[in-house]
C-alpha cells in the first residue's frame, strides 16, 4: 500500500559515482576522512567503474591527482594526462558507462586554486583561466568523455568551453555545468582525497555565499545562457530549497552533488554506531530527489544501488 502511493522513488538509473585516479601502478590509498573512498591507479578505477556499472550505476565522475603540478595546470589539459588516460581506459573496459569529467585547474595547479594567479597581487585571472579550462574540456572530449563538468565558478566558462568544443567538431558533447557552487565547509574531505586545497587564501571570491539564494538563480540563469545542458547545485544537503527553486526556473535536468562532508559525517555517524549507515543514506537521497534532483551525484552510489535492488 505505502508503495502505491509513494511520492519519490529512487533509481540507481539517476546515479553519478565519483572517482578520484592517481598516476602509479596497483595504487588504492585510502582517503582517511572518506572511509571506502580511495585514490585508484587506472586499473583499479577501471574496476571500480566496472563494478559500479554491473550495480546500474549509469554514470562515474572522474577527478585527477597528477604526479606533478604547477601554475599552468599543464595536467589538466595534458592529452596523456591522468583523466586523459582513465577516461580512455575506462571508456575501452565499459563503453556503455557514462564518463564526465571534472574540468577545473585546481586538482593541476601548485597553489591549488581553480586558476591562474596573478604572480603581483594574487588574484585569479579570469579570462587566461578561461582558455586553459576550453582546452582541458577539449582534450578530455577527445579522449572520451561524454560530458564535461566545469566546477570551477569562472565568468564565461560554459560559453568558452562550448564554443571550443564546437569548434573542435564536438557539438554533441553535454556540459553538465556547476552552476550554484557554495564556498562551502563540506568540500574539506575532498581537498584530501583530490590533494587540491588551496596553498593561500581561499575560494570565496569565485565561490558563493552560503547565505545567499536568489544569487543562485542568477548563476544558473548565465549558465543557461551561455549553453549549459544540465545544472549543478553544490553541496546538496544544506541546499535542498536551492535546489527546488532551480527546479522551478529551469526546465533543463537538474543535478545536486552530495559532497565529500556528507558523506563523510554519516560515515563517521554509522562507524560510531550512532546511525544506520543505509537508512540514513537512502533517506538523505531521497530527500535530495524529493527536492527535485534529477541525477545525483554521490560517493555511496555504488552502495545505493545494491540497497536498492536487494
Ligand atoms: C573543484 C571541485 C571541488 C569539489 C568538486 N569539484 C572542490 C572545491 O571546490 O574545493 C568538491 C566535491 C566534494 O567535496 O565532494 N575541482
Amino acid at each position: 500500500m505505502r508503495g502505491l502511493v509513494r511520492e519519490t522513488r529512487l533509481s540507481p538509473s539517476e546515479l553519478v559515482y565519483p572517482l578520484f585516479v592517481t598516476v602509479g601502478e596497483d595504487v588504492r590509498n585510502p582517503v582517511s576522512s572518506m572511509p571506502g573512498v580511495f585514490q585508484l591507479s587506472i586499473n583499479h578505477a577501471v574496476a571500480e567503474a566496472k563494478r559500479a556499472h554491473d550495480l546500474g550505476v549509469p554514470a562515474v565522475l572522474l577527478f585527477g591527482i597528477p604526479a606533478e603540478k604547477d601554475e599552468a595546470a599543464s595536467g589538466a589539459y595534458d592529452p596523456e594526462g591522468i583523466v586523459q588516460l582513465a577516461t580512455r581506459a575506462i571508456k575501452d573496459a565499459v563503453p556503455e558507462l557514462i564518463v564526465i569529467t571534472d574540468t577545473c585547474l585546481d586538482e593541476y595547479t601548485s597553489h591549488g586554486h581553480c586558476g591562474v594567479v596573478d604572480k603581483n597581487t594574487g588574484e585569479i585571472l579570469n579570462d587566461v583561466t578561461l582558455e586553459l579550462l576550453a582546452r582541458t574540456a577539449a582534450s578530455q572530449v577527445e579522449s572520451g568523455a561524454d560530458i564535461v563538468a566545469p566546477s570551477d565558478m569562472m565568468d564565461g566558462r560554459v560559453a568558452a568551453i562550448r564554443s571550443e568544443l564546437d569548434n573542435e567538431g564536438f557539438q554533441n558533447t553535454l556540459i553538465l555545468s556547476y552552476a550554484a557552487k557554495y564556498a562551502s565547509v563540506f568540500y574539506g574531505p575532498f581537498r584530501e582525497a583530490a590533494q587540491s586545497g588551496p596553498k593561500f587564501g581561499d575560494r570565496r571570491s569565485y565561490q558563493m555565499d552560503p547565505a545567499n539564494a536568489r544569487e543562485a538563480l542568477l548563476e544558473v540563469e548565465l549558465d543557461v545562457e551561455e549553453g549549459a545542458d544540465i545544472v549543478m547545485v553544490k553541496p546538496a544537503l544544506p541546499y535542498l530549497d536551492v535546489v527546488r527553486r532551480v527546479k522551478e526556473t529551469t526546465n533543463l535536468p537538474i543535478a545536486a552533488y552530495s559532497v565529500s562532508g556528507e558523506y563523510a559525517m554519516i560515515k563517521a555517524a554509522a562507524q560510531n554506531g550512532w546511525l544506520d549507515e543505509r537508512a540514513a543514506v537512502l533517506e538523505t537521497i531521497t530527500g535530495i530527489k524529493r527536492a527535485g534532483a534529477d541525477i545525483i551525484v554521490s560517493y555511496h552510489a555504488p552502495d545505493v544501488a545494491r540497497w536498492l535492488s536487494a
